[in-house]
């Protein structure tokens, strides 16, 4: 505890020096994320990396108990990814699939353990491979998924299904009002959070899951 005199630990050095590195970090990343951008504008989808906020949202839908492990689409620079680790889940239970070759090489160099695999989210089969689990937990999706046609969703979002037991979640945000999948499966529901107004831009995250 601090005494009278001394300076607060949130003062320190040390601590000033943290804060330092860690907004020097967030800065490279939304350099990173405005690059690639840049560079293919449908597949990026986002302006800046998703706010904590959002990220923590959308990983406290995770069971810890199930012992299964969980699978996440699209992390990009790791926003995610670093909430999903954030509730304790060891990084051998978490499988990515990321398109793009240079986010999967940063990926994996900030997240020693996790399994990032470079692949396509909308075809899982080949992307996951024959070494992945059978089952998962949940499924965690930064997707930028209204950049792509309604029946390529419907379809990711069916096959990221059958990798859950029935009632657990598909995991999705999405700047837009409507559902970022629209249903027509009678045996699958939708839930949707309030806005997140710090997300840059403002966000809401969709919860997808088979009747049980
Ligand atoms: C909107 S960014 C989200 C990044 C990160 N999850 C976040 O929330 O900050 C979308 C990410 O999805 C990746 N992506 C786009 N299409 C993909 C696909 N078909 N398969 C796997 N990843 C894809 C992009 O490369 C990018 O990293």
């Amino acid at each position: 505890m601090a005494t009278e005199g001394e300076p607060l630990p949130l003062q320190t050095p040390a601590v000033r020096k943290s804060r330092k590195a860690v907004v020097k970090a967030r800065f490279a990343d939304e350099v990173r994320f405005l690059g690639s951008l840049l560079r293919a504008p449908r597949s990026v989808g986002a302006i800046a990396p998703t706010s904590s906020e959002t990220a923590m949202l959308m990983a406290s839908h995770i069971d810890l108990d199930s012992g299964l492990p969980v699978l996440e689409l699209g992390p990009g620079t790791g926003a995610i990814t670093t909430a999903i680790l954030g509730t304790g889940l060891a990084p051998l239970r978490l499988y990515a699939v990321e398109y793009s070759a240079a986010f999967c090489r940063l990926l994996r160099d900030r997240f020693p353990g996790a399994n990032f695999l470079q692949g396509d989210a909308f075809d899982l089969p080949a992307s996951l491979g024959e070494a992945a689990p059978p089952a998962f937990d949940c499924v965690i999706s930064g997707l930028p998924l209204l950049n792509f046609p309604k029946e390529k969703r419907a379809h990711l979002l069916q096959t990221a299904l059958d990798l859950l037991e029935p009632g657990r979640p598909f995991v999705q945000f999405s700047y837009g009002i409507i559902p970022p999948i629209p249903l027509s499966d009678p045996s699958i529901t939708v839930t949707k959070s309030r806005w997140i107004i710090r997300n840059v831009p403002p966000a809401r995250v969709w919860v997808y899951r088979r009747k049980a």
